[in-house]
């Protein structure tokens, strides 16, 4: 796996198609300066100021879906300035991305914006949650049936990089772990049962009028992915191997993006990022065999009952 590197004169002169397909190939693509506005000096100020000390959960996370602010202690009037700058903030990452990935783009869910306010490293938080530990990311939003979870970082820290660890992509790490993680050998279907696709459809009828309730949701293929995450973060031999590893830095107000449910991604260190996450369709995808979804039909199973 690779990074990528766009400055606004090679982004003007990109072919269509071919950020996609980075992406879709489980590349990192960086911009060494984020390429669109990012909120207000003042703004930025206040939510490294302001966030920090008001967190109540890992995140501060405005959820799109349903409009609400979770992750922030404080006033309304805090609460609101927050949600509009995330909201802000998301327009225009979705206008640039709808500009540079137009394929990806049609029927995505943008699905949270986030801030990060605290520093990473040594964060000490439970394994499943650590984002110090190399993984990929599953489950966090409910069942995504296959569908991508592509996500759009800003380093907003004015003086501190922020550094991730690689290992790779589902493609190269799932056929080498898939036993070590629990996958019986013979391949069983991915599709889910009736009684699970009417289970499903009853959780997608409820998260309309409780869109929380989307969480309750599963599927053959994300219980696959979230054994998959557990195992990589659960195994001190996969942590401490140094195979396939690289990291990255990402200087003050760079930006990237990359599909995190298929390449693994660890943050070691950095404080004060956003990020954007966006649930892709896998129809999308012009690559179906490189994606979690495709690598599963094809190498693996669904994990053992
Ligand atoms: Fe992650």
């Amino acid at each position: 796996m690779a990074r990528v590197s766009y400055t606004l004169e090679s982004l003007a002169n990109a072919k269509p198609g071919e950020l996609s397909e980075h992406l879709e190939r489980g590349s990192i693509v960086y911009f060494p300066r984020c390429p669109f506005n990012l909120p207000s000096v003042e703004d930025l100020e206040f939510l490294r100021r302001e966030m920090p000390g008001r967190l109540a959960r890992k995140n501060v996370s405005y959820h799109h879906e349903s409009g609400i602010l979770s992750g922030a202690r404080g006033s309304s009037t805090i609460a609101a300035r927050v949600a509009e700058i995330l909201r802000g903030h998301n327009a225009r990452v979705k206008d640039f991305l709808g500009r540079v990935i137009p394929r990806l783009a049609p029927n995505w869910e943008p699905a949270t914006s986030s801030f990060r306010p605290l520093e990473e490293k040594g964060r000490g938080l439970a394994s499943h949650a650590s984002n110090e530990l190399l993984h990929i990311d599953a489950g966090a939003y409910g069942a995504t049936h296959g569908d991508r979870i592509l996500r759009f970082f800003v380093n907003i820290n004015p003086e501190q990089d922020r550094v991730w660890a690689s290992k790779g992509t589902f493609a190269e790490l799932f056929p080498k772990h898939a036993a070590e993680a629990g996958f019986a050998e013979a391949r069983t279907s991915l599709s889910p049962s009736l009684p699970e696709k009417i289970y499903s459809a009853a959780v997608h009828a409820l998260a309309r009028a409780i869109p929380t309730s989307r969480l309750l949701d599963t599927s053959p293929y994300d219980r696959a992915m979230r054994r998959f995450h557990n195992f990589m973060k659960d195994s001190i031999l996969f942590q401490q191997s140094r195979d396939g590893y690289v990291e990255f830095s990402f200087p003050p107000y760079s930006a990237w993006m990359v599909f995190t449910d298929m390449t693994s991604h660890a943050c070691l260190e950095g404080r004060f990022a956003l990020v954007d996450t966006f649930i892709v369709p896998l129809t999308n995808c012009r690559f179906r065999e490189l994606a979690p979804m495709g690598i599963l039909e094809s190498v693996g199973s669904p994990p053992r009952p």
